[in-house]
């Protein structure tokens, strides 16, 4: 560990940027599906399948405001050269609002040869977003292999508030294991999950990153396709939560240590100006329950400090923030609460005892609730499943967790979310309201194997007779 440099990844250039007759502005993007090389172990190459061949994809970067549209070209195989399936893909931005036949849909597949041009509105306050892989039963293996690649959302907010540029610093962490030929080795003979023994910072094995003496921002994005991590720096000094799944807090907060769960952002600040130039702390990762751990998987990345910055651009840690929509639901605006058991029968994960399997059979009608546009709902969550943690994703919506086992939620999840980590035998509450678009959306667990077999429903918004 420690010695590969860290490195981030290349932010896409717009092929095109657009305005329309009423002013607006679209930036056109093109991605291309398929394979690359990686070196993983030293002198190896490993094979990614990804957007534009590496790992993670080019990170896409937006004005809030501004559209987008990303062209992706599926130029895959037409079968995944060691998993053998169809590698039929449809994309996903996660994070983002977007219209229902944009959203990645799991059986929406665009097959190799073709391309599909995906809307994204960009309306949302800023955020750090992501896209990935979504095609049906093969999420998890196809994001393991590579599709996956961050995205974000600036706005003025932020801007005047959090470090930027070079102090403004994407993390996408995930785990993988690799087979003696180098290439990505995938062991998940029972659907429970992939637990790999290297630990890759935007696709470096635990990197050495040298930092300056000043505040930075990371934006930390578990993109493993099972694994949650404990964060916390060596030194047990608290890091500032600032901003979650959807954008800033409402006030920041100082956190020891945080579970991290599949798909979910936390955007924390570390001031490296209480350290002395030389010195050295890593970001480790604590022992969770129901993963599996190996010998240098609780270890993550290290900062070494130099010299002071030249820039002093939001250079602070800022107490009061921005309050969201999602933050400012009252529970009592809700208009109905439903009720969701996360659990396990018959080898198969299921919601409320249905699995994506009957979704389809019902011609696609089957739904967990059909609130009208703009209606507030209580969902409870409970994980019955005995041995396993589900951090289950909400798509379209930004909701507040106001209840965790009964008690306040975690401070660092007092922010906007999309996904909620449900541990063994927990159960929350989330508030959330059902604005923007029309149409049906998927919710599902975010540990890819859980929702390839089967943990994936739907719910539908503005759709009601009437
Ligand atoms: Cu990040 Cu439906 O997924
Ligand atoms: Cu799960």
């Amino acid at each position: 560990p420690f010695k590969a440099p860290f490195r981030r990844p290349p932010v896409l250039k717009p092929r095109a940027v657009t305005r329309d007759a009423r002013g607006f502005y679209t930036q056109h993007y093109t991605v291309n599906e398929r394979l690359g090389a990686t070196e993983i172990a030293p002198g190896i190459q490993t094979p990614v399948y990804g957007y534009n061949g590496i790992f993670p994809g080019p990170t896409i970067e937006v004005n809030r405001g501004v559209k987008t549209v990303v062209r992706v070209r599926n130029k895959l195989p037409n079968l995944h050269p060691d998993l053998g399936h169809s590698f039929a893909t449809s994309t996903h931005l996660h994070g983002s609002a977007s219209a229902p036949q944009y959203d990645g849909y799991a059986n929406d597949i665009t097959p190799p040869g073709f391309y599909k041009d995906y809307h994204y509105p960009n309306f949302q306050p800023a955020r750090t977003l992501w896209y990935h892989d979504h095609g049906v039963h093969h999420t998890a293996e196809n994001a393991y292999s590579g599709l996956a690649g961050m995205y974000i959302i600036r706005d003025a907010a932020e801007r005047a508030l959090l470090p930027q540029g070079e102090f403004d610093v994407p993390l996408v962490i995930n785990d993988v294991m690799l087979g003696a030929d180098g290439r990505l080795a995938y062991d998940d003979n029972d659907h429970s999950g992939l637990w790999g023994d290297i630990i890759l910072v935007n696709g470096v094995p635990w990197p050495k990153m040298k930092v300056k003496r000043r505040v930075y921002r990371f934006r930390v994005l578990n993109c493993s396709i099972a694994r949650s991590y404990r964060f916390r720096l060596s030194t047990g000094d608290p890091v500032t939560m600032v901003a979650t799944d959807g954008g800033l807090m409402p006030v920041a907060r100082r956190v020891d240590q945080w579970r991290h769960g599949g798909a979910e952002r936390y955007e924390i600040l570390i001031d490296f100006r209480r350290y002395k130039p030389g010195q050295r702390i890593e970001l480790r990762n604590l022992s969770n329950d129901n993963n599996r751990d190996y010998s240098n998987t609780n270890r993550v990345m290290q900062f070494e400090v130099t010299d002071d910055a030249f820039s002093t651009v939001n250079n602070r840690i800022p107490t009061t923030l921005v309050p969201s929509a999602a933050t400012s639901l009252k529970p009592s605006q809700a208009k109905r609460s439903r009720y969701l058991r996360v659990h396990r029968s018959n080898s198969e994960w299921k919601i409320n005892d249905q699995s994506w399997h009957d979704v389809v059979a019902s011609g696609y009608t089957s739904v967990v609730s059909s609130p009208e546009i703009n209606e507030v709902e209580i969902w409870d969550i409970e994980n019955t499943s005995g041995g396993w943690f589900h951090p289950v994703h909400i798509h379209l919506v930004d909701f507040q967790i106001i209840g965790r086992n009964g008690r306040p939620p975690f401070d660092y999840e007092r922010g906007p979310k999309d996904v909620v980590y449900v541990g063994e035998g927990e159960r929350v509450r989330l508030l959330m309201q059902f604005a923007h678009q029309r149409g049906k959306y998927m919710i599902h667990c975010h540990n890819l194997p859980h929702e390839d077999h089967d943990m994936m429903l739907q719910f539908s918004v503005g759709l009601k007779p009437g």
